[in-house]
């Protein structure tokens, strides 16, 4: 996986609703070290959600970028396509405490957050909770391996 010394790489991706936001994340991201694959859209122009959470979580999954951020207008469109992808725990937040609390019980490896939802401190105080926080394991992993599709037709 690529990283830059021992901070992880970030995929990145939003639609034109989430590209100001983005382009702050993004720029936070490389301040702090990361590499940072920025997968798009590049500007205001209206493009279609689904394609940047796909390219973001493809990255993710490939092992590309050990974590991805999507941000659209909410950042439900993003989640919904996100969780699509085998092997992706995508969580919408609005705060610092979920992207905290995301990290250490759900293992969440996407963050989604929404650019008409999110002013741009909060939301960089999210993405740096979510990056500083480690996955707790024990309780946690039963529950998180029943998020696989897997486990749900074994039940
Ligand atoms: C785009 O107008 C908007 O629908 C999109 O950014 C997002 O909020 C969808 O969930």
């Amino acid at each position: 996986m690529a990283e830059t010394g021992t901070k992880p790489a970030v995929a990145i991706g939003a639609d034109h609703a989430g590209f100001v936001l983005k382009a702050a994340l993004a720029e936070a991201l490389v301040a702090m070290g990361h590499e940072v694959l920025d997968l798009g859209t590049d500007g205001t122009a209206s493009v279609d959600y689904p394609d940047f959470a796909h390219a973001v979580c493809r990255a993710v999954a490939e092992g590309r970028a050990r974590f991805g951020v999507l941000v659209c207008g909410t950042g439900i469109g993003m989640s919904i396509a996100a969780n699509r992808h085998p092997g992706i725990r995508c969580a919408l937040v609005h705060d610092a405490t979920g992207a905290r609390l995301t990290r250490a019980h759900n293992d969440a490896n996407v963050l989604a957050m929404g650019g008409r939802m999110t002013g741009v401190e909060p939301a960089l105080d999210a993405l740096r909770a979510f990056l500083a926080t480690p996955y707790e394991g024990g309780r946690h992993d039963r529950r998180v391996a029943k998020l696989t599709p897997a486990m749900e037709s074994a039940r």
